[in-house]
């Protein structure tokens, strides 16, 4: 019988280094913050880390520019802190999984300077193009983040595409020899110790032939030409084939646009399996039209439809990732759940997602329950992105519709310094100046004080991950959703041959109507997990959530 693979039964916990917690005092969260909270985040129950990028970075897009792929920046401890969390890590029997960030790297990459300097064997390593005869752009791709995709490079005399920051240009995958070094970086990793690998935007690496004018996308053109572009497929079989393959790792996939069945085209078990796990967008979906920055009002229904369509359609076929949160979107509380029912959405939100099928991931500060940040002003914000859009879109509206925007949309709604506790900065740094800003509301939410309280998000999220864990159905058992057509209600059960388990889960802020599904006597069940002290049978409180189990 083929083992199960060890992903499938862990809990992944991803850091966003910057601002997870400093540990030498200069502002900037760092290795060694992370090496004292190794048992903090093992607590949780959680026995993975992804980490967002380590490597020496301009920082011009926090880390997922890349200077050198084969170093750790001094700013977060250099090699020598890595190697001491990924020990300590170990261990604890936790596993770590570093970002490859290799469809663009930093314009400060040595690759890139002599690529602009046309040396060999350098000159083909991005992907370069002249101006058109009558002066327009190679083509009219945009970029994610800044504008059109095409910047000119006065060393060269050319420009250089770059999908996402004008600080990000494009390796040129269709190139052996950028190939051959990403391998060289995979092998580097691995042979360090590390068990995988998180891949950035890995579905844009291939563009299509001829780099061709986009006339359907409405915004964001291109995008349809480089996802899943033509040799994306030989590219990751080769990366698979030549290193990967020969170590007991994994990998996941960032594919943003991706359906279940063009995941399974990638993540299908089997020989012709290129990666272990996607991370979808589908779920990120159900309050915005693709991107954050287009926003709509919450739909259960549409979270629903997505988490549904991505436990169903890849079932006995490929492994689900599973993720409410991560640095790239604001905090899930602000958006599907409600800030005024804080703990009990927190909780509910947490059983939603932690019971279905694949393998969770938890962002940090989502298990204390951290919220939206909403600065004051526009001023405040570091990320490239909401930089750009605060500049670009929406101009015509007021400054104070322009900043609520980005309330809602940005990044860096996300990415405040992590809450230890309630001393000056959250107990992130010692230093008086951390690199960027802290929720003011960490005085209520942090985790000194969940630490302290039975009741809090923290433990709740503990008390999940352990019933998760000790449930056989969860890892292997079959899904059903019920009370589809509920606008209020998320409802579903796992089960095998052993054991069954219903999830119940209230999306409103009044108290709503339950009947069980019929065979779900739950007078016969157990309530594993609640967030209330007490429940009613028929009656569901605002935002309660509910795991019964029989045996
Ligand atoms: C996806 C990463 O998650 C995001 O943070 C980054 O800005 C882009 N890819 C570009 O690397």
């Amino acid at each position: 019988m083929e083992q199960t693979k060890w992903f499938k039964n862990r809990v992944f916990y991803q850091i966003w280094p910057r601002s997870f917690k400093d540990g030498d005092g200069d502002g900037m969260g760092d290795l060694h913050g992370v090496y004292e909270k190794l048992d903090y985040i093992k607590s949780l129950g959680c026995d993975g880390i992804w980490f967002s990028p380590l490597y020496p970075s301009p920082g011009a897009d926090c880390g997922y520019d890349i200077a050198d792929y084969m170093d750790i920046a001094q700013e977060f401890g250099g090699m020598e802190a890595f190697k001491k969390v990924l020990d300590g890590a170990h261990q604890r029997d936790m596993k770590v999984i570093m970002d490859l960030v290799v469809n663009h790297t930093s314009d400060e990459h040595d690759w890139f300077q002599k690529s602009r300097q046309r040396i060999d064997p350098y000159t083909d390593y991005y992907i370069w193009r002249p101006a058109k005869p009558n002066g327009k752009l190679p083509n009219n791709w945009d970029s994610l983040f800044e504008g059109k995709a095409w910047t000119y490079d006065e060393v060269r005399g050319e420009y250089y595409m770059h999908l996402f920051a004008i600080k990000q240009p494009d390796l040129n995958m269709d190139n052996p020899l950028v190939r051959e070094e990403v391998k060289k970086i995979l092998k580097f990793w691995l042979d360090l110790g590390v068990d995988g690998f998180r891949e950035d935007v890995i579905t844009f690496i291939s563009k299509a032939e001829g780099l061709p004018n986009d006339y359907i996308m409405p915004a964001s053109k291109g995008l349809n030409l480089y996802n899943h572009g033509p040799h994306i497929h030989e590219y990751l079989t080769e990366f698979k084939r030549d290193v990967l393959d020969n170590y007991d790792c994994v990998t996941l996939a960032e594919a943003p646009m991706v359906d279940p069945k063009t995941a399974l085209t990638y993540i299908q078990e089997g020989p012709k399996q290129e990666i272990d796990m996607m991370i979808q967008f589908q779920t990120q979906c159900a309050d915005s039209f693709l991107s954050d920055y287009y926003p709509m009002p919450f739909s259960l229904k549409k979270l629903k439809k997505a988490f549904t369509n991505w436990q169903t359609k890849l079932d006995g076929k490929g492994w689900n990732m599973l993720y409410l949160e991560n640095h790239d979107h604001p905090r899930i509380i602000s958006r599907y759940g409600s800030e005024k029912f804080w703990k009990e959405s927190g909780k509910m939100l947490a059983v939603s997602y932690l019971f279905q099928k694949g393998t969770p991931f938890i962002y940090q500060g989502q298990e204390i329950g951290m919220l939206n940040w909403r600065p004051e002003s526009p001023d405040m914000y570091e990320d490239v992105q909401t930089i750009w859009e605060y500049k670009n879109h929406a101009t015509n509206k007021s400054d104070e519709k322009r900043l609520k925007r980005l309330w809602r949309s940005s990044r860096d709604s996300a990415r405040t310094l992590v809450q230890w506790d309630n001393s000056p900065n959250a107990g992130f740094t010692t230093s008086e100046t951390p690199w960027f800003h802290v929720n003011p509301n960490y005085v209520d939410i942090n985790v000194a004080q969940q630490e302290e309280d039975p009741d809090s998000i923290l433990n709740f999220y503990r008390k999940a991950v352990a019933l998760r864990k000790k449930l056989s159905c969860v890892f292997d058992g079959n899904y059903i959703e019920y009370n589809k057509n509920s606008n209020k209600l998320y409802c579903y059960s796992r089960r095998n041959g052993r054991q069954k388990i219903l999830v119940v889960c209230s999306f409103s802020d009044k108290p709503q109507r339950f009947t069980a599904p019929k065979d779900f006597h739950t007078d016969l069940a157990r309530l594993e997990l609640c967030n209330y002290p007490e429940s009613d049978p028929k009656k569901l409180k605002p935002y309660e959530a509910r795991v019964y189990l029989w045996r």
